[in-house]
């Protein structure tokens, strides 16, 4: 059933055998707090009421409070599956937080990794107990190319942050079909994981103040999807007030052509997989809903094995823009117009990429002789799917890429080909999106921008060659990496050397925890004067549209110039876009 290396799914199917593994090698930090404490949890007075939570203990041995699996939102199962979520506002009877709650359903064996359908959740951490004292509140949503990935704390954990004086909530939202269903009418106009975020910060404006946190001092950050949903919460007029900066790392849904305004397609094929007819939405949802969460989230793979090429595409579900059915609409305008026109959210900004980013998407071509030969043979077919291509002349798009990625060669598994073949990957699926975004918005809003490439190669990587079991290069999601803990994943990076990991890798931890710190605080990544000596070497300017600088993250900071914007060159003249 597990494809491995199905992008992101990976990350959670794949390394589920080695679960047992990295818990001998952890030691301590973070398989500790895990383990049953028989010390009562703390209990925290929310507006909603009681909840309780446990302790944990930070990167650096701060202890602090950690409440998990809190519903933000009604179950969204029976007749609330494909339905839009019902906020939680209050609780009858005292929450038990203290044990991590389900990531929502995708391809993984339940008993392994726990997901149900009830999974609209979020974790709170806290390190303040004193609720005249109000931390600025971080909150992350997690990347998974809209259908895999959680919020839970062994994939995005807070022992890192909460070294910092930070409140970190972290969201869970639904999957795939299960989130993003849309049929252009008022059956599924879609959009629901979408909604499902704005839902959470909702919950965070009633609540987090009696976590200690400031609710007039929100960061959202994402990285990938995640990425992509903070810069349509700027957009969305049912976000508004909801946040007051973002950090955007490796996407945005600035791309090569409008987003269109619903998936039917998918929905019937999603129909189609389960024996559901597909002649109308209403047959289609009426159906979907008699089926069990499992035969749906289980069958997300079917849709690679029979429109995909390989592991390809990346993604298939996008945001739509929703047709006007009488709903309340999460989006309603293209992001790029309502950019342009000023209609949006302004809130100081973070965009990022890594420099490698989909790099190793090119071994799983060129190392198999079916793929690779195919892709080669029929270039013009596959291309679309690989890169996510328009439709509109998309044989004559993927003979120029072709010529300018590829020198018009084929592919193959030499480094120089790989290389080319990885850059395309790349760019044409979140470099180019990046770009738009931090180009867009360092031109139209009246809020700063500060751009940046993630450069650095630690010890570990989303992407690690089989052979040497080393990183190859900086893989998409690896900045994610020395922000939170991941211990599903790998061993944490501890506070003291060594071995392993690296005390680069320790530095990197200070220094990023740093910077989101810094700027949730102050709405700016540069520290003041005399704060935060780790970062006493950054001096990042603000993006402007005439020299367009950024900051180039490395084991030293340097400043340069117009990222990538040669070897993208190509992608504005096949795909214009106005800034
Ligand atoms: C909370 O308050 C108690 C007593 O005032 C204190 O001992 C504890 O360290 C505080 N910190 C946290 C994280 O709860
Ligand atoms: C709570 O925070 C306020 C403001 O920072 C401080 O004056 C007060 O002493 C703190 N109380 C406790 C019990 O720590
Ligand atoms: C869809 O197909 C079913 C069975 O094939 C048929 O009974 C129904 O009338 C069709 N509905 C529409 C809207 O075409
Ligand atoms: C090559 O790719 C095909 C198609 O995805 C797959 O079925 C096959 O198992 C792969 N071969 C190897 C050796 O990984
Ligand atoms: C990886 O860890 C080893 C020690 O285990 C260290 O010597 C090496 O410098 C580290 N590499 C990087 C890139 O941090």
């Amino acid at each position: 059933m597990i494809k491995i290396f199905l992008l992101s799914a990976i990350a959670v199917c794949a390394l589920a055998a080695e679960q047992h593994h990295s818990h001998d090698q952890t030691g301590d930090v973070i398989t500790k707090p895990a383990a049953v404490d028989s010390t009562p949890g703390p209990v925290t007075v929310t507006p909603a009421g009681a909840v309780r939570g446990s302790w944990m203990d930070s990167r650096l041995g701060r202890r602090f409070q950690a409440y998990r699996g809190i519903r933000y939102a009604q179950p969204p199962v029976g007749e609330l599956r494909f339905q839009p979520p019902v906020d939680m506002n209050t609780y009858t009877s005292e929450v038990d937080a203290s044990e991590e709650g389900p990531g929502c359903p995708e391809p993984v064996d339940s008993t392994v990794y726990y997901v149900d359908e009830d999974c609209l959740r979020l974790n709170v951490y806290t390190p303040e107990n004193n609720s005249s004292r109000k931390l600025p509140v971080i909150v992350f949503i997690h990347p998974g190319g809209y259908y895999s990935f959680s919020g839970r704390s062994d994939l995005f954990g807070p022992h890192y942050l909460l070294d910092r004086d930070v409140v970190l909530v972290v969201i869970n939202y639904r999957l795939a079909s299960l989130g993003f269903l849309s049929t252009g009418d008022s059956v599924a106009p879609g959009n629901n994981g979408f909604k499902d975020q704005v839902s959470a910060l909702r919950w965070i404006q009633r609540n987090v103040a009696a976590f200690g946190g400031d609710p007039g001092q929100v960061t959202i950050a994402g990285c990938s999807a995640g990425s992509s949903s903070v810069v349509l919460h700027m957009i969305s007029p049912m976000s508004k007030n909801l946040f007051h900066r973002g950090i955007a790392m490796s996407w945005s849904p600035m791309g090569k052509e409008p987003l269109p305004s619903h998936q039917l397609d998918l929905a019937q094929k999603q129909a189609s997989f389960l024996d559901c007819p597909t002649n109308s939405s209403r047959a289609i949802v009426d159906c979907l809903k008699t089926k069990t969460w499992q035969e749906i989230g289980y069958s997300l793979n079917t849709f690679w094995d029979k429109y995909g090429f390989g592991f390809d595409p990346i993604s298939f579900w996008t945001p739509v823009v929703e047709p006007d059915v009488g709903q309340h609409r999460f989006l309603s305008v293209q992001p790029d117009e309502a950019v342009r026109s000023g209609q949006f959210s302004a809130v100081p900004l973070l965009v990022s990429q890594t420099e490698d980013e989909f790099f190793w998407k090119a071994f799983y071509v060129t190392r198999n002789e079916t793929l690779r030969d195919r892709m080669n043979a029929e270039w013009e077919n596959i291309a679309p799917i690989s890169f996510n291509l328009p439709e509109k002349n998309f044989a004559a798009a993927s003979r120029r890429l072709k010529a300018v990625y590829l020198g018009g060669k084929p592919v193959e598994d030499t480094p120089e080909r790989n290389k080319a073949l990885g850059k395309l990957y790349g760019d044409s699926w979140i470099g180019l999106n990046a770009h738009r975004l931090a180009n867009l918005m360092c031109r139209h809003s009246p809020q700063p921008v500060w751009y940046s490439v993630f450069s650095y190669i630690g010890n570990r990587s989303f992407y690690e060659d089989p052979v040497t079991g080393k990183p190859a290069g900086v893989a998409h999601h690896d900045d994610t990496i020395y922000v939170f803990s991941q211990s599903y994943l790998r061993p944490p990076i501890q506070a003291r050397s060594p071995p392993p990991p690296a005390p680069q890798d320790h530095l990197m931890v200070e220094r990023m925890t740093a910077i989101w710190y810094t700027f949730a605080k102050n709405g700016n990544p540069n520290p003041r004067e005399g704060e935060l000596p780790e970062l006493s070497s950054l001096d990042w300017p603000v993006m402007n549209p005439e020299d367009r600088k950024y900051l180039k993250v490395d084991l030293e900071f340097s400043v340069h110039e117009k990222l990538h914007e040669k070897q993208l060159e190509v992608w504005d003249e096949l795909y214009p876009m106005k800034f």
